[in-house]
């Protein structure tokens, strides 16, 4: 009897042995996170995470901590990704791995975005999306289909400069909205109080801020989302209800206005229009097409006036680049015209300008959220499922090693010269990374060089002076997932009669 009892005892030694040996070993086997700022238990990294211009606080983090590194706050891992060595290694690469989107409670779940592309899961409907948008504006063959609309409302944005100088965001975001409702729905713009370009700023506002990261605890708490409107502290609830409302009114009402059109035979050719003709579309089918005009038309609204605001203000701060592209357009466009997008290829300085554009103030600083579908391992650290990862795009374009004089807007650097190379072109990295990268870039960057060529070719764009006083511009951006320069002042002035005339001559046409 005693014997038995020693051998179970010995079993039992001999298991538990095992098991402890089997967990350490298993523990060994795991590599630690990406180091980062020490935390709190439970908490975490909750109150080191910033509030506002957060793209500088990760930017300070890579100088401490390397080119990747990591927070977690109540208990979500966050991985920031400061060098374009290791974005590329991880979003490009992995993409297989690295292409799914947090689920955002506030922006996502709450609101409401979770059903347009940006924040749809990796998944079937994510692939139909991408399709759609692919067959539209995915290459340089159909997006020539678009040009003659780029070039009418760009010109027309000349002319409401013209008129009006300072209201200058106003009508870049009319201009951005008028060309990406030609083409989603078939809409063309009204000159004042447009409803879906009002609607639309107010989205894609709303957009931005409810999905900065850090911006809701609810993000991080998701039961919080259960909590009642009416509770102090529950704020959130009631500012999520009213942006759902916003953002349905902005799928619903361009969508049926096509339906009316079509329906009265009147309606041009669109996005929505080729695809609601095209079949009998089922109701999941047409729940896609609306969604994915709504993320057209979202994603093109607010982006490229970022970029171009930030085309005034780098040429009110750098008057010396706006005269070397003026003198560029004049030597080979001459001043009987106006440029087209035809004469891209003929100027390398211009086309070099909107590299620099996207680069010295990247429109997403942060990017977009990534999101780990399975465990992986990185330079030796373990990134696990469902960790938000993050790139510093901001970094990325402001990283001295890559960039000489980063903060200085010199779109010199993207001209080889027999001395020195080619600084690397940011659009690789601006527009974000792997099966993820934004499908509206060929768009953009041609709503973009538009924007700078006719606005260079007739206004002459200089620092504002008031009572004798120079007023010096301040170079700050807002905060969120898309970032403006702050208003500023700038004088815009017509370069000439014969310039006056150019414009008003495409009024006539
Ligand atoms: C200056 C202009 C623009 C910039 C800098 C920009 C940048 C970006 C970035 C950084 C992302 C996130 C990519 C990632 O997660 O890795 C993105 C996604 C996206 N962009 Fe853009 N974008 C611009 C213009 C546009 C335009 C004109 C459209 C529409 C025609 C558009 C539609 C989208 C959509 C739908 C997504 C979500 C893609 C997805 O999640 O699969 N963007 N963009």
């Amino acid at each position: 009897m005693a014997d038995h009892f020693f051998l179970l005892v010995d079993i039992c030694l001999v298991v538990f042995a095992l098991i402890v040996i089997k967990v350490i070993s298993h523990l060994k086997r795991i590599p630690p996170l990406p180091p980062g700022p020490k935390g709190y238990p439970l908490i975490g990294n909750a109150l080191d995470m910033p509030t506002e211009k957060e793209w500088l606080t990760f930017a300070k983090w890579g100088d401490v901590w390397g080119d990747i590194c990591s927070v977690t706050v109540l208990g979500q891992p966050i991985i920031i990704l400061n060098s374009r060595r290791i974005v590329y290694e991880m979003l490009d690469k992995k993409s297989a791995v690295y292409s799914d989107r947090p689920v955002l409670q506030m922006g996502g779940e709450l609101v409401g975005w979770k059903n347009c592309l940006v924040l749809l899961p990796y998944g079937d409907r994510f692939r139909r999306y991408r399709r759609l948008f692919h067959s539209l504006v995915g290459g340089q063959a159909t997006l020539k289909n678009f040009l003659p609309i780029e070039e009418v409302e760009t010109r027309r944005f000349l002319r409401r400069v013209l008129a009006k100088p300072e209201d200058l965001q106003t009508h870049i975001r009319k201009t951005a909205g008028a060309i990406i409702l030609r083409i989603s729905h078939g809409y063309e713009v009204k000159e004042n109080n447009d409803p879906f370009i009002d609607l639309a700023e107010k989205a894609t506002e709303q957009f931005s801020l409810a999905t900065t990261p850090g911006g809701f605890l609810v993000d991080f708490v998701p039961a919080l989302r259960y909590v009642p409107s009416w509770l102090p502290g529950a704020g959130f609830q009631k500012k999520a209800a009213s942006w759902a409302n916003t953002l349905s009114e902005m799928v619903d009402q361009p969508h049926n206005f096509v339906k009316q059109q079509m329906a009265a035979g009147v309606a041009p050719i669109s996005f929505s229009s080729t695809f609601l003709e095209s079949k009998g579309l089922s109701d999941e089918e047409e729940f896609d097409l609306k969604w994915s005009a709504a993320s057209l038309y979202a994603g093109a609204a607010d982006t490229t006036v970022s970029a171009i605001y930030s085309f005034f203000l780098a040429m009110t701060l750098f008057p010396d680049v706006a005269k070397k592209a003026q003198e560029e357009i004049d030597s080979f466009v001459g001043s009987d015209r106006l440029p087209t997008y035809a004469d891209r290829e003929f100027l390398p300085y211009v086309d070099a300008l909107v590299k620099e554009v996207f680069r010295w103030n990247p429109v997403a600083p942060t990017g977009v959220p990534h999101r780990a579908i399975q465990d992986d391992v990185q330079d030796g650290y373990f990134i696990p499922k469902g960790s938000l990862v993050i790139p510093n795009i901001w970094k990325l374009t402001h990283d001295p090693k890559v960039y000489e004089n980063p903060f200085v807007f010199r779109p010199e650097r993207f001209i080889a010269s027999g001395t020195r190379l080619a600084e690397p072109d940011p659009r690789q990295v601006c527009f974000g990374f792997g099966r993820r990268i934004c499908p509206g870039i060929y768009l953009a960057d041609i709503s973009v060089f538009m924007s700078c060529v006719l606005s260079l070719a007739v206004f002459d764009i200089a620092k504002c002076v008031e009572n004798g006083v120079v007023v010096e511009p301040v170079h700050e951006n807002t905060t969120g997932t898309i970032s403006h320069p702050k208003p500023f002042k700038c004088s815009i002035k017509p370069r000439s009669e014969k310039a006056v005339s150019l414009i008003q001559e495409e009024e006539l046409k």
